[in-house]
């Protein structure tokens, strides 16, 4: 499997590919960035640990080699500053990212090919790449709320001294403002999460809300987010890679689940060889519910703001 990272000389896409090396799973790993230097540069240096980690073939690369590319994964962008919110970065970076769908498309690419978008505003550009590109809607995929989640399950486990890959809590809506936690469906080894000693309706706020925050929290100490997020890029394009059908909390266009549409953000979907195969519309909480649609609202409202 072939994989394309489009801002691959960044601190995201680089990290991203490192992962992606240390699972040794994907075969090819091209690195293309606007820095050609930068680009060059990552891909010597991930090439160098090639004979200590994986036989994959890794370089870097325009987009006409990008073209047979199974996974293009777009982290190309401008990075959020520490008091600036997601939505903030949405017009600086749309116009960035139209160019390099245009790019994608001018070059040509495989008719199964997966798009998968990391930049932020992630909903709101995973919504621009689902309504230009020629593909089925279920080859557009976002990050969404995986590395909301993984915060969440992570944080948790390290307060409440449990281990971080049983703790399963999901974080679904936006990946911004109006992302909602799903305690209704928390656990730790099978058994419910909200039942473990400390993990009272006091800590469930306090822990969100520093969730919620982790992003920028990230970004005031040392610039942005880099290792987490590439792991759960990686996360993702394994689920892909391996077929692998799992319940992932990845954004892509609504057409139906819980009632939305015309949106993308994240809900239980299961993700495989053909990207987002299928939403599946499990039981939540009446007010969990409610924050899922308000989640939507809230991104539809920024999407008429596009452009203006
Ligand atoms: N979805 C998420 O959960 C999540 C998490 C963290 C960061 N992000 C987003 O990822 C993006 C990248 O963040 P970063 O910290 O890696 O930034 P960065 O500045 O380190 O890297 C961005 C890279 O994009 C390249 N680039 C810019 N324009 C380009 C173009 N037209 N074509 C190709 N490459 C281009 C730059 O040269 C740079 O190397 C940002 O939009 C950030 O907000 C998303």
């Amino acid at each position: 499997m072939k994989v394309t990272i489009i801002g691959g000389g960044g601190r995201v896409g680089s990290n991203a590919a490192f992962c992606m090396q240390c699972a040794g799973i994907v075969s090819e790993i091209q690195i293309l960035d606007h820095n050609t230097d930068l680009a060059d540069g990552e891909a010597l240096d991930l090439l160098h640990g090639a004979a200590s980690l994986a036989d994959q073939r890794i370089y870097s690369g325009d987009y006409d080699r990008a073209k047979d590319s199974d996974i293009f994964i777009i982290t190309a962008g401008l990075r959020r500053k520490p008091d600036e919110t997601r939505l903030d970065l949405m017009n600086r970076n749309v116009g960035l990212f139209s160019q390099i769908i245009s790019d994608i498309k001018s070059a040509g690419m495989k008719r199964e090919a997966i798009v998968f978008v990391v930049s932020n505003p992630v909903d709101i550009l995973t919504h621009l790449a689902a309504s230009f590109l020629d593909l089925p809607s279920s080859q557009v995929i976002g990050l969404g709320t995986m590395l909301d989640t993984a915060r969440f399950r992570s944080l948790i486990a390290n307060d409440l001294d449990l281990a971080p890959t049983q703790v399963r809590a999901l974080i679904l809506g936006e990946h911004g403002d109006s992302m909602l936690p799903v305690w209704s469906s928390a656990t730790v080894g099978g058994l419910p999460l909200t039942e473990v000693p400390g993990c009272d309706s006091n800590y469930q706020r306090q822990i969100f809300e520093r969730t919620k925050k982790s992003g920028a929290e990230v970004i005031s100490r040392k610039g942005g987010a880099g290792w987490a997020v590439g792991a759960t890029i990686a996360e993702t394009v394994h689920a892909i890679a391996l077929d692998r059908k799992q319940l992932l909390p990845v954004s892509s266009l609504q057409n139906g689940c819980y009632g939305l549409k015309d949106v993308c953000l994240s809900v239980p979907t299961v993700v495989g060889r053909g990207g987002a195969e299928k939403h599946i519309q499990l039981k939540l909480w009446p007010k969990e519910e409610q924050a899922l649609k308000a989640s939507a609202k809230a991104l539809q409202a920024m999407l008429s703001k596009v452009g203006s």
